[in-house]
């Protein structure tokens, strides 16, 4: 049976579940210097050995068997090798990820103009990471006319009446009508950019209403979150929360927690509601007791032992999440110096037990991702996205860091 949220209809939880056992993020060897220095200088390398292999194309979503397949730029994931190239052109200074990434530049303007696979929300991670981040970079205009026209696409996914941007499927299909999902936190900074550039308010206003309706619906009253909720498009009214990619509708699916982790301090950065820090601090809470003792996340938090795969990437994700919580949080919250432990302990196992090294195959970053584990792609491989969260996850660890989204 698909799962109803009863609290929905009632005012947003705000209280915080404790975190049961902070020692564990104290008890593991931590983030040191050096370890970060060895991993930006291992990443740096598989993404040279990467641009080697893919040329003007790009890595598939996940990997097969640890190599990336070659694709062209028709997925929802593309954004996630620009965004990658651009983070090595910060940390390094090489203007070898520069050209390569600007290169892309032009394959995003392309395939907007054509609109080839933009029917769905992955607008942002396509767009704020390749054209808004070499806009803000380097001042490429035809990125940043190109980064416009994909909020513009975004925002056709708009339903008013609903108040949510749809995640999927034409508009009319009946199947998908309604159908919003916690992933698309990190697709409304692209809305909330394009307001900023043109001074049209309505990527905004739209904005404002979808993440208020994904934190009224998307988080349950204990802080778990489902993966996707349906609004009745003709009434507004709220229908179902189910999943697509976790366990079962009643679990909670460890991406699309990191997600709610990090997408909802991403968007404080445009829209000032508090609520948004309480909920990402709830949501992290819930995270943080649901880990196995290496720390890394099952692929689905209904799972805290045993042999289910890992998602490194949910890991590496709400690692970043964090960072950016602790940015928006007051300084005497009593978690910040738990979280700021977590987040450097967790990344300190990503570093030794899960990023490549010169002698794995292939050129992904960060091994043990799964995509989807219902439908058996991606499981216990590289997935894009793990490996560029990794990477913004180390240079956040390094500065701080002005962001893409
Ligand atoms: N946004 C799709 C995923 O996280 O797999």
């Amino acid at each position: 049976m698909p799962s109803t949220n009863p609290h929905a209809d009632h005012l947003l939880e705000t209280g915080r579940e404790p975190i049961s056992h902070p020692e564990q993020f104290t008890a593991l060897d931590g983030l040191t210097p050096a370890l970060l220095a060895d991993a930006k200088g291992r990443a740096l390398a598989r993404l040279q050995k990467g641009l080697a292999i893919f040329g003007d194309r790009f890595p598939a979503p996940s990997s097969e068997n640890g190599e990336y397949p070659a694709i062209d730029n028709i997925e929802w994931t593309n954004g996630f090798w620009t965004g990658q190239l651009w983070l090595a052109y910060e940390m390094s200074g090489n203007a070898v990820f520069r050209e390569a990434a600007e290169k892309q530049v032009q394959s995003f303007a392309e395939r907007i103009d054509q609109r080839i696979v933009v029917d769905h929300h992955d607008l942002g991670f396509l767009y704020s990471l390749s054209c808004v981040a070499a806009w803000k970079i380097t001042g490429n205009t035809l990125a940043r006319s190109a980064a416009l026209k994909a909020a513009e696409c975004l925002y056709e996914r708009y339903l008013p009446s609903a108040e949510i941007v749809q995640a999927w499927g034409n508009l009319n299909d009946p199947e998908e009508a309604g159908r919003m999902i916690i992933d698309c936190n990190l697709n409304l900074p692209l809305l909330y950019w394009a307001s900023e550039e043109t001074g049209n308010q309505r990527f905004r206003n739209a904005a404002n209403k979808h993440i208020e309706k994904a934190m009224r619906y998307l988080i349950r009253p204990d802080a778990s979150t489902f993966h996707t909720f349906f609004m009745d498009v003709k009434t507004g009214a709220a229908r179902k929360g189910t999943t697509h990619q976790g366990f079962s509708d009643s679990s909670c699916w460890a991406r699309g927690q990191a997600w709610g982790i990090s997408g909802f301090p991403l968007v404080y950065r445009y829209y000032r509601n508090p609520q948004l820090i309480a909920q990402s601090a709830r949501l992290t809470n819930y995270f943080l007791n649901r880990l196995p003792t290496d720390l890394v996340c099952y692929w689905d938090l209904v799972f805290t032992e045993g042999d289910e795969p890992r998602d490194s990437s949910a890991a590496a994700i709400a690692v970043c999440g964090m960072l950016e919580l602790l940015r928006h949080l007051p300084l005497l919250d009593p978690d910040r110096q738990t979280w700021q432990a977590a987040a450097g302990a967790i990344m300190s196992q990503l570093i030794k037990h899960y990023a490549a090294n010169s002698e794995d195959s292939g050129s992904g970053l960060l091994k043990h991702g799964v995509y989807h584990k219902p439908k058996n792609i991606g499981v216990d491989e590289y997935c894009i996205w793990g490996d560029y969260f990794y990477l913004e996850a180390l240079l956040r660890f390094e500065q701080v860091w002005e962001s893409y989204w």
